[in-house]
């Protein structure tokens, strides 16, 4: 029998780094009118977009000249120009702490070189595999704990759950572990204010992933960390620290943004009630909600680059040695692209593809994965819980946040 290794929690186990995270994302319950405003003044405004909701500094950006970028066609430019606006330097002192030689940390040639072979374990064949056997048993385990209720708050009950114990599945991570790997890559990311607890959490999930990959090396099973360990690409693997890195961000990445995402997509269903019975009656529509929830609310709702030569854009001058605020939120609300930018309505005429996932060489690699799950965990709500709607008795679903937007509460009532 394999004996997988253990997780050693932070050295002060009472340590909550979800509070410091809220903290850090802010509790701003609506960023679109300022949003707005600074779109109006053009599509490529002076300053951070952190700045613009709270005080508190990151770590990342020092004395850095910023931007925003705010409009589509703009953000959609730097997205596609990694010649000129890198990944590199914008995250080398801010994932790059947390998370060590991950994807999102690189440029060409070395990012084209890994990521090729990261793709081939999420190609949407290959992800679809996890659907039966992974996605409807966390779902259904999930639902099966209220189901006799006839109440839930789907947050707490349901979607802050559900994309992390997919990870810990694909894993296959012992589920009493689970809560330790999602606090520590919780963790990790205060490195990016300040705060020690961000290193002792990238140490220790380093020690664990190098451990699990030694004993995956040796004894190879069908999990994500065989394959990426077997995945390569004309005889080129991925080394240890890149892989190790990937697994380290797993959680962020892919867990908290699907999270998120499904949060805002049940928050825009709920509150439009003839949308909800219109997706619930034809579940072909289901593809169209989630865009249209991602484009409305995006999860994380900016990124970054950094200039690395002298460029204009829309004819702004940006030197070389400006980091650039990049903030899909606008994009996703530009009045050029998208009529009534505000409004969510998933028979909007989609001309235009949203940014939520970005564009270019750094677009999403688990995008297949997270629409997989989020189609699959509404379906088994909609099939599980008949006449799923608001509970009246309960105050209703508010996105907060400016970096990174959920709601804290999806209360709900159906019939059982
Ligand atoms: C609704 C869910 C998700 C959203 C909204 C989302 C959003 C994004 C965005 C905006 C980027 C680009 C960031 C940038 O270029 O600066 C990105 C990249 C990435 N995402 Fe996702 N993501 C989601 C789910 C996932 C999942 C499930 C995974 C699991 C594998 C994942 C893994 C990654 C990775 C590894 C990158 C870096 C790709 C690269 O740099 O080449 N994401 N995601």
């Amino acid at each position: 029998m394999i004996v997988l290794p253990k997780l050693e929690d932070l050295s002060d186990p009472t340590f909550d780094p979800f509070e410091m995270e809220k903290l850090s994302t802010g509790d701003c319950p609506d960023p679109y009118p300022r949003i707005h405003e600074l779109m109006e003044q053009g599509s490529v405004v002076e300053g951070s977009y952190r700045d613009q909701f709270t005080e508190i500094r990151d770590v990342q950006t020092g004395d850095l000249a910023q931007v925003m970028v705010l409009g589509y066609d703009a953000v959609m430019h730097v997205l596609t120009h990694p010649e000129i606006f890198t990944n590199r330097e914008a995250f080398l002192p801010s994932l790059g702490v947390s998370f060590g030689e991950s994807i999102s940390v690189m440029d060409a040639p070395d990012h084209t070189r890994y990521r090729r072979i990261f793709q081939k374990a999420f190609l949407p064949q290959v992800v679809a595999k996890w659907g039966e056997t992974i996605v409807d048993p966390v779902v259904n385990a999930l639902i099966d704990k209220f189901i006799d209720t006839g109440k839930a708050d789907l947050v707490h009950q349901f979607t802050h759950h559900y994309p992390f114990q997919v990870i810990y599945a694909q894993i296959e991570m012992e589920p009493e572990q689970g809560p330790v790997f999602h606090k520590l890559a919780i963790a990790q990311l205060l490195s990016l204010i300040g705060a020690p607890q961000g290193q002792e959490a990238t140490q220790k999930l380093g020690t664990f992933f190098g451990e699990l990959l030694r004993i995956r090396r040796e004894n190879p099973g069908t999990d994500l960390v065989s394959d990426l360990a077997r995945a390569e690409v004309d005889g080129d693997y991925l080394p240890d620290e890149v892989l190790i890195s990937f697994l380290r961000q797993l959680i962020n990445a892919g867990g908290d943004t699907t999270f998120r995402g499904t949060s805002a997509l049940l928050t825009a269903l709920l509150t439009h009630p003839d949308q909800l019975d219109a997706v619930r009656a034809d579940r072909s529509l289901i593809s169209q909600a989630i865009d249209e929830a991602l484009r409305w609310e995006v999860p994380p709702t900016s990124t970054f680059r950094y200039v690395i030569q002298d460029t204009e854009i829309d004819g702004v001058k940006i030197p070389k040695g400006t980091f650039i605020n990049l903030v899909l939120a606008s994009a996703n609300r530009d009045p050029r692209k998208f009529s009534n930018p505000d409004k969510f309505d998933i028979f909007r005429e989609r001309k235009h593809r949203h940014v939520a996932f970005a564009s270019g060489p750094h677009l999403c690699i688990g995008q297949h994965l997270a629409k997989m799950e989020m189609t699959r965990a509404l379906n088994q709500l909609f099939d599980r819980l008949p006449n799923l709607r608001l509970d009246p008795d309960m105050p209703p679903p508010q996105l907060i946040g400016h970096i990174l937007r959920s709601p804290e509460h999806i209360w709900v009532k159906f019939d059982t």
